[in-house]
């Protein structure tokens, strides 16, 4: 993980690499650091265990001047998060600094030649020997050219990366190279950018270019940016890219915290997604890019993701297997990876589902199925990432910027991409008639209204999060399509507020954790007006004969569960019984929330997470 960023320019680049930080520390905020070269030909920098805005402080008190610098903030894979190990690491001569996004595989290797051949290193971190690398290239046959120097360094390395180096001898200049982790760069009238991703840039510049693998960029003051391949050849036409996000989309604009302006902005993110979908031919998915034939002949589906992405897998699973008949697999992409046996058929369509495109385990996963001869499609949030420019075919969710870090408006509305493509997969098969799909058209379209209202009533959540004031743990349930709703509303909670939670099929709990009930333990119970309802309404009866205190989510006017259960958090009527996670779970986004900020936790920037995982 990490975010790294990079400026040289006309302006002094602190002000750029600090707010372009404050913008990628939703990439891990651990520790930080920013290193500029100085008007008086040396490097100056300043690095600290802790978030971007303990980095700020420091660099007001250390004066940092100088028009080209690049940063950090960090997400620790090797070595504990202390300033030591913080980026921008230097070489021994101190006029080298680089920064690293990704995971360097040989560095043991690596630090044991360059400790043998006279360097000293200062951090326990992998990134370090980079530019300990570019040293050597440098004081060696690559004197005076930065670029060959970090090409010849790179070279060395195993596994991924993307970095941004600065030398005290090449002012004004920035030299990035980019192998599996994401990179973008951009040329401006105040200067050129380097960063993780679009995110700090969206409010300078329109355009930028996309490092591929393999390549590197040469960034000058001028505003000039150079990209080589990986034998030092210029490129002619780099992959550039128009950034149509809102800049002020990443500001919080008058809530509390982000995941309050996420999980409010969802009913919005699902009319963008739904507008226009219903054709003459019915619904319009064009950015499958396969023809109806070969979407007819698809005859199992592969959905593979990580975190909440793989809850929507689940529920996609029951979709696509509901209305298109087609046989699913759904699996955790960390371990699809390292399956000895992969079924797949001559028309298995794989999909991967990822808000940023950009997750490591999901990315492996997509190269192995296309490995294999299947096509890859890609469900993604986040424009022109990896995952969309590798796929056979890309459905963009627009939900628009997402910065909590616990994903909520993605989620919904990766829910109601799949549902499209349900339909889609339906249609071609011709196991649905145009009536049935315009019916679950409709339903869909149903959806924001129906978010709405929950939303409007979200003091029901926050009565119930008291619950959970003095919790140790939590259980949640639910049957069927609700069992994924109960798995989200656990992973939710227990990001958002370090409460151990653990989700079960309702009708499962009775073969293990009805141990765990005991007076005042809190249970949420996900029992929608469904098909299983009964049955559920059963669990909750057992739940509160153990003096658990159930928390139910249940459909407006259930009087069986309102006799029963203290704290409901209602829904209004969805009109399929497969459309309710969708709806549901926007009531354990907002008891997460609740519950979180009771406990004085921060809700955007839990401990320990990232959100965009580009680590295996
Ligand atoms: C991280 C984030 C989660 C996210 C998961 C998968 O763990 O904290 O919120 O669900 O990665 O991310 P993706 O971008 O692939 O959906």
């Amino acid at each position: 993980m990490c975010g790294i960023v990079g400026y040289t320019g006309r302006d002094q680049a602190v002000g750029y690499l600090l707010e372009g930080l404050s913008a990628l520390e939703y990439r891990g905020y651990d520790s930080a650091g920013v290193e500029v070269v100085g008007t008086d030909g040396a490097l100056h920098g300043v690095k600290c265990a802790g978030r971007v805005s303990v980095l700020r402080e420091r660099c007001e008190t250390a004066n940092l001047v100088g028009t080209t610098g690049i940063a950090h903030t960090r997400w620790a894979t090797h070595g504990a998060p202390t300033d030591r190990n913080s980026h921008p690491h230097r070489d021994c001569t101190g006029r080298i600094a680089i920064v690293h996004n990704g995971i360097i595989e040989n560095f043991r290797e690596l630090r044991s030649y360059l400790a043998r051949n006279g360097h000293a290193l200062a951090s326990d971190t992998d990134s370090e020997v980079i530019a300990h690398l570019i040293e050597d290239a440098w004081a060696g046959p690559c004197r005076g050219d930065l670029v060959t120097a970090v090409r010849h360094a790179v070279r060395r390395l195993r596994g991924s990366w993307a970095i941004a180096v600065v030398c005290a001898d090449a002012p004004g200049e920035i030299v990035c190279a980019r192998n599996g982790s994401p990179l973008v760069v951009a040329s401006t009238p105040d200067g050129a950018f380097a960063a993780s991703d679009v995110t700090p840039l969206a409010g300078v510049t329109s355009r930028v270019i996309q490092l591929e693998n393999g390549q590197l960029a040469r960034l000058r003051a001028s505003g000039e940016v150079t990209v080589f391949d990986e034998e030092g050849a210029p490129v002619d036409a780099p992959a550039v890219m128009e950034i149509d996000w809102d800049a002020s989309a990443a500001t919080l604009g008058g809530y509390a915290d982000f995941m309050a302006k996420e999980i409010a902005e969802q009913p919005e993110a699902l009319e963008r997604l739904l507008s226009g979908r219903l054709g003459e031919k019915g619904i319009l998915l064009d950015e499958l890019s396969m023809s109806e034939k070969d979407l007819a002949d698809v005859d199992l589906v592969y959905l593979i993701a990580c975190g909440t992405s793989y809850h929507v897998g689940l529920i996609a699973r029951t979709l696509i297997q509901t209305w298109a008949k087609v046989p699913v697999i759904c699996d955790f992409a960390s371990e699809f990876n390292y399956e000895q046996d992969v079924l797949v058929t001559p028309h298995t369509l794989c999909v991967v589902i990822t808000q940023s495109g950009e997750t490591a385990d999901t990315l492996t996963a997509a190269r192995r199925m296309r490995g294999m001869g299947c096509k890859v499609f890609a469900v993604t949030n986040v424009l022109g990432s990896t995952a969309a420019r590798e796929a056979d075919g890309v459905l963009y969710v627009q939900a628009g910027p997402e910065v909590c870090v616990a994903s909520t408006k993605a989620y919904t509305a990766q829910m109601v991409a799949s549902a499209l493509l349900a339909l889609r997969l339906a249609q071609a098969k011709g196991e649905m008639g145009r009536p049935e799909v315009e019916r679950h058209y409709r339903d869909l379209c149903a959806l924001p209204g129906l978010i709405r209202e929950v939303i409007s009533r979200s003091w029901q959540d926050k009565r119930a999060a008291a619950v959970f004031r003095r919790a140790h743990s939590a259980l949640f349930l639910g049957r069927g399509v609700n069992a994924t709703t109960a798995s989200e509303g656990a992973l939710k909670l227990k990001e958002i507020s370090y409460l151990h939670a653990e989700a079960y099929p309702a009708g499962e709990m009775k073969h293990g954790p009805i141990a765990l009930l005991e007076p005042g333990f809190p249970v949420v119970a996900i029992v929608p007006a469904d098909r299983v309802h009964d049955k559920t309404v059963s669990n909750i009866q057992e739940v509160i004969a153990r003096g658990a205190v159930c928390v139910a989510v249940a459909t407006d006017g259930d009087e069986d569960v309102a006799s029963l259960v203290e704290h409901v958090l209602w829904i209004p009527p969805v009109g399929d019984e497969l459309l309710v996670p969708i709806v549901a779970v926007v009531h354990l986004q907002m008891l997460a929330r609740y519950v979180a900020r009771t406990r004085g936790c921060d809700v955007d920037k839990p401990r320990n997470l990232a959100k965009s995982v580009t680590v295996e």
